[in-house]
């Protein structure tokens, strides 16, 4: 059991992995929203939600955190979603939302290896 939970949670590494690694290659290039940057959210939300249910572990999961994280996690969406149909129609991303979306992931990880 724990090894598929360890299974489940480099899955979800990886979600943030493509996520955060597709939104860097944006900020240091058009600064863009790219299909990589959904399908990585959707990566770590499916095998975060997986990981928020105590299987496989001998301790109390912080579920305020958890929390938190989801509320994070709809945000980015809402932004990943609205930010890609302006695009769409206008040809660009408004900055707020994409600088957003980069700090809002990062925050994200922080809070996931600092809130014990
Ligand atoms: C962009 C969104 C997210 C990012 C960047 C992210 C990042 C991370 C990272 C870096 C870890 C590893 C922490 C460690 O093992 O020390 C982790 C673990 C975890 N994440 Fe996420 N996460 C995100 C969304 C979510 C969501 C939406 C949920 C579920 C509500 C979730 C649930 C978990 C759980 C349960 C763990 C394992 C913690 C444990 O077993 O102690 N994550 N996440």
């Amino acid at each position: 059991m724990e090894i598929l939970r360890h299974a489940v949670l480099l899955v979800h590494l990886t979600g943030f992995a493509v996520l955060f690694g597709a939104w860097v290659v944006e900020a240091f290039g058009q600064r863009r929203f790219t299909r990589l940057m959904t399908w990585g959210m959707v990566l770590a939300l499916v095998a975060g939600l997986a990981l928020a249910a105590p299987w496989g572990i001998s301790y109390e999961l912080n579920y305020t955190k958890l929390g938190v994280k989801f509320a994070v996690l709809i945000v980015i969406g809402a932004l990943l979603g609205i930010g890609t149909a302006r695009q769409r129609k206008t040809g660009s991303v408004p900055p707020v939302m994409f600088w957003l979306v980069g700090i809002l992931t990062f925050l994200n990880a922080a809070l996931a290896v600092l809130w014990r």
